[in-house]
């Protein structure tokens, strides 16, 4: 049984891909300092599957005990999910961003250096196409020219990971580019938990209905898009999560960067989701239309074809599955991890 060490794998997207990597049949291991999470969903993930995860608190950056953590087990491959996320954040505070970004990923290669494990995988984002790209997003487009730091740490830290993987021709990289994960585990036990107000569409709308906020403001209707709101390609997490599967199944397999889209290749727009949201969930999600955020395209969305043909992958969820699981998780949690049940 292939061993996976999870970095920052106690998070959301973490979390979901650790239950669909126990179901699979890896062993386990996390790493997290719980700087965006905590170790309740760890449980509950050991509560979903019925198996045991080994679960470390510790930074990262912190190579002295990552060393520990490498040493301590048979790692085949990681996952590289350790970040901080928050685009408004990471322009008010860049050198956090930098430091935490960037250093997470040098420890991590450096602890692999150390003790001869060479395969990895790395949670980067649609981000990196830019503005310039067109729609719909392909593997081979150019990076662009990102507009945030937290975007810039995601460019940077591809740039850094093709080049260990040019200098040494055993290493196997995959770089996974997500859209725009919702949803949560169909159980409702684990799910996105923000901290404070969210700057993300779905944990606001959720926030909304549980009657935590007032109200969504969807920004912006007059984009030259179907509605006049912004589309993005969302996709369910648990279809994001048996993505990872498939590619520790190929990182495993081959040497060398690979780069892939996981998205659905479907854009669908705010106005879309609060409609959705409304109907599968009957209710009523108090909404107005406001200006637009500044920095926000008005559409983008992935050609997920390279994940279908090299990793055997594609989404199986819809939009109603992504709202109905959403609120399925807020409304049992309305507080989130932070009062347990
Ligand atoms: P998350 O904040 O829920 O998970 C990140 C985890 O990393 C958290 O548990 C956090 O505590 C941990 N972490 C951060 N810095 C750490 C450090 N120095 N040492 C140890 N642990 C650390 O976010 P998520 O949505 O699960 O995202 C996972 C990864 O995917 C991140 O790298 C994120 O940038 C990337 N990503 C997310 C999205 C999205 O919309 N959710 C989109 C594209 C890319
Ligand atoms: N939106 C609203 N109201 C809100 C929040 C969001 O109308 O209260 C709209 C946004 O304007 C956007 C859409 O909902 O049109 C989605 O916004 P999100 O903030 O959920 O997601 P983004 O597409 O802006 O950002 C995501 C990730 C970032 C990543 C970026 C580009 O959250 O990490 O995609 O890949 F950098």
């Amino acid at each position: 049984m292939a061993a996976i060490l999870l970095a920052g794998g106690a998070g959301y997207i973490g979390s979901h891909t650790a239950v669909e990597l126990l179901n699979a049949g890896y062993a386990v291991i996390v790493a997290d300092n719980y700087a965006n999470s905590s170790p309740e969903a760890i449980r509950r993930v050991e509560e979903i599957t019925g198996k045991q995860v080994k679960l470390y608190e510790a930074d990262i950056r912190d190579d002295k005990k990552l060393l520990e953590i490498f040493r301590e087990n048979q790692i085949d491959a990681v996952i590289h999910f350790a970040g901080l996320k928050a685009v408004g954040e990471s322009v008010a505070k860049p050198v956090m961003y930098y430091r935490n970004n960037i250093d997470t990923t040098l420890s991590l290669l450096e602890a692999m250096q150390e003790t001869g494990v060479k395969n990895i995988i790395f949670s980067s984002s649609a981000t990196v196409y830019g503005e310039e790209n067109s729609v719909p997003y392909t593997e081979e487009m150019k990076r662009g020219v990102c507009t945030n730091p937290y975007g810039w740490t995601k460019a940077m830290t591809e740039q850094i990971f093709e080049d260990a993987a040019k200098a040494d021709p055993s290493l196997s990289v995959v770089l996974l580019r997500y859209f725009n994960p919702i949803g949560a585990h169909p159980s409702g036990r684990i799910g996105e938990d923000p901290r404070g107000i969210p700057n993300n569409l779905m944990p606001y709308v959720t926030q909304v209905a549980v009657g935590k906020r007032e109200c969504l403001t969807i920004f912006g209707h007059d984009y030259p898009t179907k509605d006049g709101t912004c589309t993005r390609d969302y996709i369910h997490v648990v279809d994001l999560a048996k993505g990872h599967v498939k590619a520790v199944d190929y990182v495993l397999r081959h040497n060398g960067t690979e780069i892939f889209n996981l998205g659905t290749g479907t854009p669908y727009s705010v106005k879309e989701i609060v409609e959705s949201f409304e109907r599968v969930n009957a209710i009523k999600l108090n909404h107005v239309y406001g200006n637009r955020r500044l920095g926000d395209l008005a559409e983008f969305y992935a050609n997920a074809d390279k994940a279908e043909r090299l990793l055997g992958w594609k989404t199986e969820k819809t939009l109603d599955d992504m709202c109905r699981d959403a609120w399925n998780w807020q409304k049992q949690n309305p507080d989130g991890y932070r009062k347990s049940n």
